[in-house]
């Protein structure tokens, strides 16, 4: 008979009787089986929890506790719960047949020992049981790919509110400046509307690649990156903001023409969520800088500064979790879910950077990001 089951599937062979046990041993062994005794049905309950088998083989007679008894217990352990079990009887006694299957066994093999008889019901547990172990396997990755899944959706549907809130603020802007404004700004505007709308077709373009659902991630390539244009970009994206709060916001950069190895989409969207907390956090009237500097270690360090609350120590521990919305409010009723650190964070680690706070409660918040200068030729 071919045998088409791993050499790792296991039996437990639970027995009072020596000669049964041995037999049963040397018939199942040479299949290939791993075979565990038990000579009672306590027995049989420590070996199941210390190494529980893939199949049970269960005598119904037994001096101290019958195997009713043994597999009532079984069945109320969570190791053994699942594990097939297949009583032993008498030719002679045909009600314990119907008895076992009743108290959940899933088949039975008749005293005095068969050994083709025990063969073919074992193997066809042992396929049914490999079926049951693969399903309940699958069925866990599907669980956690589900979940994946949906926090992917939840940080896209997170960043589709960004630019959106831009082309609305900005598109409020135009409508006032028609009377008044020169062609040129109202020009400048609506380039503004128009790279966020790019950002939100990038993203959406994103939600809509199978791979990436299926994966739960975005790929993320390097290329070489302009850091002074994404900074000047963020800048203008968030000037109406920091306008309207009557913030300055400003870049110092004596690496400001430097380039880095990062994804710009994503760099956007990481500056993008630094300069938008410092502006949410600052009450009016303060300063938010952003600095370029280019470290000993070939890596480019951009900081971005506010004069806000600060963040203290414990908060700063929590700051890149899902949901965090800590002490500090938004100053201008401006929209806070607490994912914005928590996207910005696996965006970084996705693109080999790295990311930093530091901060003293009451004197502002410093955030850095750093990732590799790229060589020049
Ligand atoms: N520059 C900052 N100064 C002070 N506190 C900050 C600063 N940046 C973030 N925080 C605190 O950390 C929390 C988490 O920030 P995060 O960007 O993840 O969420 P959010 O800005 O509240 O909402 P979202 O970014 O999802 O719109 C904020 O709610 C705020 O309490
Ligand atoms: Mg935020």
């Amino acid at each position: 008979m071919e045998n088409p089951l791993p050499i790792d599937s296991s039996i437990l062979v639970v027995d009072d009787d020596l000669m049964s046990t041995r037999l049963l041993s040397v018939v199942l062994g040479n299949r290939g089986y791993q075979i565990d005794t038990a000579d009672g049905g306590m027995a049989a309950l420590e070996r199941i929890k210390e190494n529980p088998p893939d199949i049970i083989l269960l005598d119904v007679v037994m001096p101290e506790m019958d195997g009713f008894e043994t597999l009532k217990r079984i069945k109320s352990t969570t190791t053994g719960r699942d594990i097939p079990v297949i009583f032993m009887t008498a030719l002679s006694k045909p009600a314990d047949k119907i008895r076992g299957l009743q108290e959940g066994a899933v088949d039975y093999i008749t005293k005095p020992i068969n050994a083709d008889e025990v063969i073919a019901r074992v193997d066809t547990h042992m396929s049914l049981r490999k079926l049951q172990k693969d399903l309940e396997f699958k069925n866990k990755r599907l669980v956690v790919l589900d979940q994946e899944k949906n926090d992917f959706l939840g940080m896209v549907a997170h960043d589709l509110k960004n630019p959106l809130s831009v082309i609305q603020g900005f598109s409020a802007v135009i409508q006032e400046s028609l009377d008044h404004g020169s062609n040129e700004v109202i020009c400048g505007y609506l380039k503004i509307i128009e790279r966020n709308s790019v950002r939100m077709f990038t993203l959406i373009d994103d939600l809509l690649n199978v791979n990436t659902i299926e994966s739960g991630t975005v790929k993320i390539t390097n290329e070489i990156v302009d850091i002074a244009a994404v900074v000047n970009e963020v800048i203008e994206t968030n000037s109406e903001s920091a306008r309207s709060k009557g913030i300055v916001l400003t870049f110092e950069g004596s690496a400001g023409d430097a380039s880095i190895v990062a994804n710009r989409q994503a760099i956007i969207q990481v500056m993008d969520n630094l300069v938008s907390n410092a502006l949410k956090f600052t009450p009016l009237c303060k300063k938010v800088s952003i600095r370029a500097i280019t470290g000993a270690n070939g890596y480019l360090k951009c900081e971005i500064e506010d004069e806000g609350p600060g963040i203290s120590d414990d908060d700063q521990k929590k700051l890149f979790g899902k949901f965090q919305r800590l002490s500090a409010r938004p100053t201008a009723n401006e929209s806070s879910t607490g994912l914005g650190l928590y996207i910005v964070k696996k965006l970084v680690e996705q693109m080999n950077g790295r990311i930093s706070c530091t901060s003293t409660l009451g004197k502002g918040a410093k955030f850095a990001i750093e990732f590799p200068v790229a060589k020049t030729e």
